[in-house]
């Protein structure tokens, strides 16, 4: 693989910063997602490097494959009473490193991987900071039965909260297929994605909330206040650390 540069240089410095917070004998939560394979790449050469034993969960298939490339060992998440740390990545972190998540579709186990975790740390380029949520679609992923029904819902319950967007119509896409356009994304669980085209999130907590309460909701990809910080890393090749409040 030839050398990042630009984002994915932020990327793998940030990958590379959280690997500092790895022990041997941890038990670690794997993300999903570009920033998360470069941590998942690094974490392969550390344990074939210095033999470092640990057991890893994955949150998605395809990190789950990636892990297993890298030699990585893997048990189901079910098997562990808790785990140390989850190292992942975000779409948008706010100033309270509270995140919208979901981009790559697989927010559902990150989020339950993330809750197991006594630690989250989130690891990202610095385009992800953002001053406020919403200008990234917020994910939620729904039951595919009965998913117009959900759909209409969802609706309802943004323009209750947007009181403001005349009609309240905050446009929601079911997300469709990158190569085969028709075909509606599925996630890892069978489940469809709808896209939250929000803008700006003004009260992420009662949104959160709203969304929970509505049947068919499986769930959405507001994480607030899991994250303990965030790696930041640069295009220059540097990275920060941002510890949450
Ligand atoms: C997947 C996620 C990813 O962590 C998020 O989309 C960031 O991905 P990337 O590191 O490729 O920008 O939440 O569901």
């Amino acid at each position: 693989m030839s050398a990042p540069t630009g984002a994915e240089l932020g990327k793998k410095t940030a990958a590379a910063m959280a690997l500092g917070h790895v022990h041997d004998g941890m038990a670690l939560g794997l993300g999903s997602g570009s920033t998360a394979e470069w941590f998942v790449r690094l974490l392969g050469e550390r344990i074939r490097n210095e033999g470092l034993t640990i057991a890893c969960a994955a949150t998605s298939k395809r990190t789950e494959s990636l892990a297993r490339e890298q030699g990585i060992p893997l048990r189901p998440l079910d098997d562990f009473e808790r785990l140390d740390l989850t190292v992942d990545g975000a779409d948008e972190i706010d100033p309270a490193l509270d995140l919208i998540k979901g981009g790559g579709a697989c927010h559902l186990i990150e989020k339950i991987v993330a809750t197991a975790s006594d630690r989250l740390i989130i690891i990202a380029d610095e385009s992800k900071l953002v001053p406020v949520l919403g200008a990234f679609p917020l994910p939620v992923e729904i039951a595919t039965l009965g998913w117009g029904t959900t759909m209409r819902r969802l609706d309802e319950a943004l323009a209750d909260l947007s009181p403001s967007r005349q009609g309240g119509d905050i446009p929601l896409t079911r997300r469709l297929n990158n190569q085969h356009k028709d075909d509606p994304v599925l996630t890892d669980e069978g489940n469809y994605i709808i896209d939250c085209h929000m803008g700006r999130i003004e009260n992420a907590a009662a949104l959160a909330a709203a969304l929970n309460a509505i049947p068919g909701v499986v769930e959405h990809g507001l994480f607030l206040g899991m994250a303990s910080r965030a790696l930041i890393g640069s295009t220059d090749g540097s990275a920060r650390d941002v510890p949450g409040s």
